[in-house]
């Protein structure tokens, strides 16, 4: 991915960072980088996910899948970063794969579950469960729903279901159990920053898509990674977006322009605030999609609170659609283009919008939405998350937030005992 910060410097923009600024907030870069470094080196829990392009294995991928390889869908079961990897890429790519069409479950909403059952093949659909725990409530809940939902209509749902979880655990323990096919979550790699491995890859190997691409590009981005951000595209982004955010950019609008990538906003969205948002720090990501949201948001962004960064992910290369002309004088314009030049103009008028009103801005730009750039977008932003941590000096790999959470609900439906559960038993007597 190619970052440009130009219309995040203090001289074009309000909040915005001075040369000075970014050469001295450089020596802290070099610093940083020095300690992912050794983290990687050491494998250590968080930073060994910088490690997955080498070390994750496309072919003991495949090879899992292979007994569900012809289905006509796939219906992944997972939350949080046990889903929003496979989605984002199985998104992006659709175009590209074999035709599988693949659904995911995270949410529990009980009316929306059962339109998605209905709406399923199930005789000729395989299950993906996803959960690096092998304890998280609402995984567990829909697949025992699914589960039922094959059992009901005569489908034998062992025969096709492909589990990844953790060496031990509950969803380990069921796995064995009935002997289903698993996979297992590599060792130091949080939620969020599994992508790149089984966790985001077998749902892509199920839709027939190229995995030694995807791993390559992520490969191609790791090897930028030097210490210092005027030289690699992931630092200059996670550097500028912690010093935008120290200068008041308390929001980052993540705004891709093309339609495949809405999910990489949302797979942005919980990477920046599951790592960063800790101890009163961190800024707020929004999703936003172009030019959808330019008929909403970017009124906002260009005249509200200076709060704001946005940042662009722009291919350069789409596939392309003439628009037809008509015999209406006022629509000629249009019929001299196509659908891409228009989302090109788009993009331009809305980027130049922002930056005429000073208002933070920075663009990513990939060659074209394919496996290689995917995986390089992937690997940059949470090479830059994790510079960004650094920088913000907060504990990047840990989500206590989102484990409270967990422990309550568990606690109040009697699934062990938590003190989390007790603490929302005593606010609900308060009342
Ligand atoms: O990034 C994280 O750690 C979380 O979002 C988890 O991925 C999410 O809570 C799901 O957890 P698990 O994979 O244990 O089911």
């Amino acid at each position: 991915m190619d970052v440009d910060i130009g219309n995040a410097l203090a001289s074009v923009a309000s909040p915005g960072i001075s040369r000075e600024g970014l050469e001295r907030l450089d020596e802290r870069v070099a610093t940083a980088h020095e300690r992912i470094e050794a983290g990687r080196a050491n494998d250590e829990h968080g930073y060994a996910a910088l490690n997955l392009p080498e070390r994750t294995d496309p072919d003991a991928i495949r090879a899992a899948v292979e007994p569900v390889a012809d289905v006509d869908a796939l219906v992944t079961i997972g939350i949080g970063g046990s889903a929003l990897g496979a989605a984002t890429i199985t998104d992006a790519l659709a175009d590209a794969g074999d035709g599988t069409e693949a659904v995911y479950l995270d949410n529990i909403d009980p009316a929306w579950i059962t339109r998605r059952l209905e709406a399923l093949p199930l005789e000729s659909t395989a299950i993906n469960v996803v959960s690096r725990s092998g304890t998280t409530a609402e995984t567990l809940a829909n697949f025992l729903v699914v589960r039922e939902a094959f059992e009901d209509a005569g489908v034998d749902w062992t025969e096709r279901t492909v589990v990844t979880t953790g060496e031990s655990g509950p969803l380990r323990s069921l796995a064995n159990r009935h002997d289903l096919a698993a996979v297992s979550v590599p060792d130091g790699v949080p939620g969020r920053f599994s992508a790149l491995s089984a966790v985001g890859l077998v749902a892509a190997a199920v839709c027939g898509h190229d995995l030694e691409a995807i791993l390559e590009g992520a490969a191609a981005e790791a090897d930028t990674l030097t210490g210092s951000l005027f030289e690699c595209p992931a630092y200059a982004y996670g550097a500028t977006a912690y010093a935008l955010d120290a200068r008041g950019a308390s929001m980052n609008a993540m705004v891709p322009y093309a339609e495949s990538l809405e999910t990489y906003a949302e797979w942005f969205a919980q990477l920046w605030a599951e790592s960063l948002g800790k101890d009163d720090l961190g800024q707020t990501p929004v999703r936003a999609l172009g030019v959808t949201d330019q008929h909403s948001q970017l009124q906002l962004y260009r005249a509200g609170p200076r709060d704001k960064l946005v940042t662009f992910v722009t291919p350069r290369k789409t596939a392309d659609r003439d628009i037809p002309g008509t015999d209406v004088d006022e629509l000629a314009y249009l019929g001299d283009a196509t659908l891409g030049e228009l989302l090109e103009a788009e993009f331009e008028a809305t980027e130049a919008s922002l930056a005429a009103a000073g208002r933070p801005n920075v663009r990513v730009e990939l060659e074209s939405v394919d496996a290689f750039e995917l995986g390089g977008l992937l690997y940059g932003m949470e090479a830059a998350c994790v510079l960004a941590g650094e920088l913000y000096e907060v504990s990047t790999f840990t989500q206590p937030a989102v484990e409270w959470a967990k422990n309550a609900t568990r606690g109040l439906l009697g699934g062990g005992e938590f003190e989390e559960a007790e603490a929302v038993a005593e606010k609900t007597t308060l009342r």
